[in-house]
């Protein structure tokens, strides 16, 4: 009967886990000043791109009915990631499929816009184990570059209403104004929105307001789909990078709703500045395969009740209980898997709709704590543990 099990589970995973980890990136060591590189320049030919995978953001339900059925069905999505730096600066592009451009526009609120973001580890004295990939955690911040589409907006007033600052319909009177005000648009209008965040965990987020972070992002739509780039000092007040750089990407979608925690998202990836002594270890962690058998860790995994609580494959039923596991191996390193395994409140997932789940919390406040309503599983050994994060890493959406 356990033979037939396995064959039966061997199946199923042997499929998602055809698709390996991600590659390590380079970044091609150039000596021109990348301060002033833009998303068309020549320099970018000099970048060596791979690809890497983006998976939906899946843990946490959404208070909006549409979203969830959205997020339900959505797949993988590649991107291909090539990085510069000048020793003192790091440029980084993304390029992903979106056959639509979905721009914001400052008249109409409504509308959901693409973005990208690029997530660095903040610095602090241990490397490892690298921060919470949604927003950082206590004592492992991360500082985040977000980057959203816009259309050309000069706003006088600042206050979003242009529609009834000027009024269109009436070119016979307004005429010049409105040409005046058309050519003072193209003088002044900016097309990008770039803002930069620092966060230790959900709730932390605060927007980096004071021009502390020197950094320039740009968003370039064509025939492919958008071409994202951002150039950011290697060293700051937050962040300290040099020999590997792990960098997470998250790209959102407007014309499926995309916006907050609607995306696709990475898990951490190793960027190697050339020219440095590269982290091996990390370098390692980020790059291979975890070595347990998925197989045996799935049955370990319904052995021990981890989909009491948890969804953990498409097919499975939705649960309020705990965040929902089946992209969990498209965005979590293994360190960070095991770490929940063995240590549930190192990290607690918010789950910012603590209504859908307000008679099942994940966390209790225990002496201004949160401790985790999950299972402390530390009694598991370890080769245990071990192929149950094999299973967890093959949770993953197909790619699209
Ligand atoms: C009693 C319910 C319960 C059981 C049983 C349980 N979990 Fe959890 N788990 C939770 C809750 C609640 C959270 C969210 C709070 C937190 O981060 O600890 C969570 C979080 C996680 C996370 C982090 C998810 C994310 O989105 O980052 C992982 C991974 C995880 N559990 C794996 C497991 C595995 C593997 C098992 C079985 C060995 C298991 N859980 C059993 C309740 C449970």
């Amino acid at each position: 009967m356990k033979k037939l099990l396995s064959t039966i589970l061997s199946l199923g995973i042997a499929a998602s886990a055809a698709l390996a980890a991600n590659p390590a990136i380079s970044a091609v060591k150039v000596s021109d000043n990348l301060d002033t590189i833009k998303a068309d320049s020549a320099l970018w030919s000099k970048a060596k791109f791979e690809t890497v995978i983006l998976y939906p953001q899946t843990s946490i339900e959404f208070n909006d009915k549409k979203a969830n059925a959205l997020v339900a069905n959505a797949k993988g999505k590649k991107a291909q990631i090539g990085a510069l730096h000048d020793g003192k600066n790091i440029a980084v592009m993304v390029k992903w499929a979106d056959k639509t451009k979905d721009v914001e526009q400052c008249m109409s609120s409504d509308v959901y816009t693409d973005g990208f973001a690029v997530q660095f580890a903040g610095s602090t004295k241990k490397a490892q184990p690298l921060p919470y990939i949604g927003m950082g955690s206590e004592g492992r911040p991360v500082v985040v570059h977000l980057q959203k589409a816009t259309a050309k907006v000069y706003e006088p007033n600042g206050n979003k209403d242009v529609s009834t600052q000027i009024n269109r319909q009436q070119t016979g009177v307004f005429g010049k104004e409105l040409a005046d005000y058309d050519a003072k648009v193209a003088s002044l209008a900016k097309t990008d929105y770039e803002k930069v965040f620092v966060a230790e965990g959900f709730r932390s987020t605060t927007e980096v307001k004071d021009n502390s972070v020197k950094s320039n992002g740009a968003m370039v739509h064509g025939p492919a789909g958008w071409n994202g780039t951002l150039v950011r000092p290697l060293k700051d007040a937050y962040v300290n990078l040099n020999g590997t750089v792990p960098v997470a990407i998250a790209v959102w979608d407007g014309s499926t709703m995309g916006r907050n925690g609607l995306k696709n998202l990475s898990s951490w990836v190793a960027i190697n500045l050339e020219g440095q002594k590269p982290a091996a270890a990390m370098v390692s962690e980020l790059t291979s395969d975890t070595k347990g058998d998925a197989v045996k860790g799935k049955e370990a995994a319904m052995t021990n009740g981890c989909n009491g609580c948890h969804q953990m494959e498409a097919a499975d039923a939705k649960s309020f209980m705990a965040p929902s596991l089946k992209n969990i191996g498209g965005y979590s390193t293994s360190a960070y898997l095991r770490e929940s395994i063995l240590k549930p409140s190192a990290v607690v997932v918010p789950g910012y709709n603590r209504n859908a789940h307000a008679n099942t919390p994940w966390y209790n406040i225990e002496k201004g704590k949160r401790v985790s309503t999950m299972t402390d599983y530390s009694f598991l050994d370890k080769e245990t543990v071990d192929n149950i994060v094999a299973y967890l890493k093959t949770l993953k959406a197909e790619v699209e």
